[in-house]
């Protein structure tokens, strides 16, 4: 079949979700809340999910394997997750309490226990407030304001990070020296010279950048796992840690997707490197809105208030003099309530789900080469992708566009009219519902969708 013909199938045999869409589209701009969310034709409507399983308004059931970008690392519906929330409302009441309240440093004390580089820290509701959060702390501690990032690398939709994340390779320039491009309308020139894009595993390209602009550059913020699939190398980590400590440059891990995804204390424990700056989201919060800004303690003091309440007149300190940093929604009880309950499981079922991910990644790399395809299956812990390429190893956002999309593609529109649920040529993020049943009817999947093309 075609790719075309894949998706005439995949329109005929979801009608709802069709309807669903058309209805949406005359009130929500295409359609979706959040851009990642469209896929061709129209993305599949929803309405139920359950341990590794999701339903659509067609009642047609998928082996989840977006897992709401992340999050879910527990699956849908863990039953101690769903009882915590339960229990907390009944003996506390409240859903907020607007003051603070214990639990924020019981989350703290937990967090800090896996991420030893997090001396304090501070929660936001989201992983883009994180990072931005992480960066606004760095201008303040260092009285820089330029930002370095690399080439592909996400950090959430705010100006100073949307900037080279897919940029268009024809137009980004030498590899060794990227351009910097907008990844949005609404990213002014001044944003673009306020951001350094770096090359991902190159150090002598980020040495010499990063040598000549040090006295404006803050901080330098990474994804460690490039795209939640392709790591850093070791040399290279350790080397941007010696590096940045050298030019007295702040280093930000951006551990929204890897925090308790690749290790129980995320890509710093793997990597063994302590940053200045962490930025945690997704899995802590167990599908629930949450972040952390997190690290070393004379860093994140400066956000500290005393003697500069906004309310008081008689204050010894204005409001220049601390980081601004403040929320209604900081330190949810119930979403912190949640996150315990998800890390404490999480302490015991790690490793299963380590060597679950290792099946299916072995499992869909020999189909291929049964198909006579070469495919790296790139990620580390409970996160790969598929890249269908010649290349013996990719290392960057550039080596990653050499991979054939298109057979990708098409394979995965194959694999949605079997029951398997990813976005076309998306990540595969798992989780401990994925057991080897459901891992033996993603691989079965696999031989009928390759039939099919
Ligand atoms: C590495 C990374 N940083 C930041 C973010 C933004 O997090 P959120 O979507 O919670 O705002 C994401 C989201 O995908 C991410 O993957």
């Amino acid at each position: 079949m075609t790719l075309e013909e894949l998706k005439e199938e995949y329109a005929t045999k979801n009608p709802s979700s069709k309807k669903a869409f058309d209805n949406a589209c005359s009130d929500i701009p295409g359609g979706i809340t959040a851009n990642v969310k469209f896929f061709a034709p129209f993305p599949l409507f929803m309405k139920e999910g359950h341990g590794a399983w999701l339903t659509d308004l067609d009642d047609h059931k998928y082996v989840d394997y977006v897992l709401s970008y992340g999050p879910l690392i527990l699956g849908h519906e863990r039953k101690e997750v769903l009882d915590s929330i339960q229990d907390y409302f009944a003996k506390h009441g409240t859903m907020l309490y607007g003051t603070p309240h214990e639990l924020e440093d019981i989350f703290a004390k937990k967090i800090k226990k896996h991420f030893p580089s997090i001396e304090m820290l501070r929660y936001t509701n989201s992983g883009t407030e994180a990072t931005l959060l992480c960066i606004r702390t760095a201008f303040a501690y260092t009285g820089k304001y330029k930002l370095a990032k690399f080439e592909g690398h996400y950090h959430g939709g705010y100006n100073e990070v949307l900037v080279s994340v897919n940029p268009d390779v024809s137009k980004a320039g030498d590899p060794t020296h990227p351009t910097p491009l907008p990844e949005s309308k609404g990213i002014s020139d001044r944003m673009l010279d306020d951001t350094i894009v770096l090359p991902f595993n190159d150090l002598e390209a980020c040495t010499e950048i990063l040598t000549k602009h040090q006295d404006e550059v803050a901080a330098i913020i990474m994804e460690p796992l490039f795209s939640g699939t392709i790591p850093a190398t070791k040399e290279f980590m350790t080397g941007i840690r010696a590096l940045t400590k050298k030019l007295g440059i702040l280093m930000i891990m951006d551990e929204v997707k890897t925090g308790f995804r690749i290790t129980l204390g995320g890509a710093q424990q793997y990597y063994d490197v302590k940053p200045d700056l962490t930025a945690l989201g997704k899995v802590i919060g167990a599908g629930f809105p949450v972040g952390i800004v997190g690290g070393r303690k004379d860093i994140m003091s400066m956000a500290a208030p005393q003697g500069s309440d906004i309310l008081d007149n008689s204050n010894t300190r204005s409001a220049a003099d601390i980081l601004y940093h403040s929320g209604t929604y900081n330190g949810h009880p119930m979403i912190l309530n949640a996150g315990l309950t998800t890390i404490g499981i999480l302490e015991h079922e790690f490793d299963g789900l380590l060597k679950r991910t290792e099946r299916l990644k072995n499992g869909i790399r020999d189909i291929y080469a049964a198909h006579g395809i070469h495919i790296l299956t790139p990620g580390l812990g409970s996160m790969f992708n598929i890249a269908v390429t010649e290349l013996s190893d990719i290392k960057t956002y550039r080596d990653l566009q050499k991979s054939d999309f298109a057979l990708r593609k098409k394979l995965d529109y194959a694999l949605l009219l079997e029951g398997i649920y990813n976005k076309p040529c998306n990540r595969y993020n798992m989780c401990t519902a994925h057991t080897d049943e459901v891992i033996d009817f993603t691989l079965e999947a696999y031989e009928k969708a390759f039939k099919r093309i």
